[in-house]
């Protein structure tokens, strides 16, 4: 057993099969990994459902309810805060979030996005990597800082783009990957391997490359 479990608060706002390989990842007495709650800013969210067969407490809290962005960060922040988390895990929540927020969460805060960063921040990421012809596309985990989609890398998982491939078996085979990188991510943190240095990731004591741990399928 663990000294010390590894509180975590997943946010997401779709269908949460990230979350579901967390769930999956943290089954049995050994995982360091706890997920204590599940916030979604749509109420429609199938991820709810998966949490609610988990057994995971969650809060629905509609962006559309809230008077601006800061006022929906600010009620965000309080409601992750009642759970006391060590970490949050962004799993597709797709709200950009505030310089406040990002600060308050520093160094404890988590997203995986579906291309090699630094390339493709944003959306519509499998469309751009077939459009441009690229060989080769993934899926990254990365330290949240100011910079939409780009603070410091833990992890990347390479997909090799098949010259048959359509968005949907390229979104297919960078999903799979997702599911097996994230846990990996969150687990070293919680095992206390991962941190935010000054530099940037940290593992083990040592700094990550530029493009943190890299995976080849
Ligand atoms: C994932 O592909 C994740 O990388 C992406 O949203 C999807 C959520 O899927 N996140 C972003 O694009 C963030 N910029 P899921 O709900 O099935 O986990």
């Amino acid at each position: 057993m663990p000294s010390k479990t590894c509180n975590v608060v997943v946010l997401l706002s779709g269908s949460g099969s990230n979350l579901q390989a967390l769930i999956d990842s943290c089954q049995g007495q050994d995982s360091p990994v706890r997920i204590r709650a599940v916030l979604s800013n749509r109420a429609d969210a199938y991820g709810l459902q998966r949490a609610a067969a988990a057994g995971i407490d969650s809060v629905v809290l509609d962006h559309t309810q809230f008077d601006g962005r800061e006022a929906f960060d600010a009620a965000l922040m309080a409601r992750i805060d009642g759970f006391a988390p060590d970490l949050v895990v962004l799993a597709g929540f797709m709200r950009i979030l505030s310089g406040g927020f990002v600060r308050h969460y520093q160094g404890r805060l988590l997203n995986i996005h579906p291309s090699l960063l630094p390339k493709y921040k944003g959306l519509h990421t499998h469309r751009r990597a077939l459009e441009a012809g690229d060989a080769e596309h993934g899926c990254s985990v990365h330290f949240v800082t100011e910079e939409l989609d780009g603070g410091p890398l833990v992890v990347q998982a390479v997909v090799p783009v098949a010259s048959d491939d359509t968005v949907e078996s390229l979104a297919q085979r960078v999903h799979h990957q997702e599911h097996l990188i994230y846990p990996l991510a969150v687990r070293w943190f919680a095992e206390g391997r991962l941190r935010l240095g000054e530099q940037g990731a940290l593992l083990d004591g040592q700094p990550l490359a530029a493009s943190g741990h890299l995976i080849r399928s």
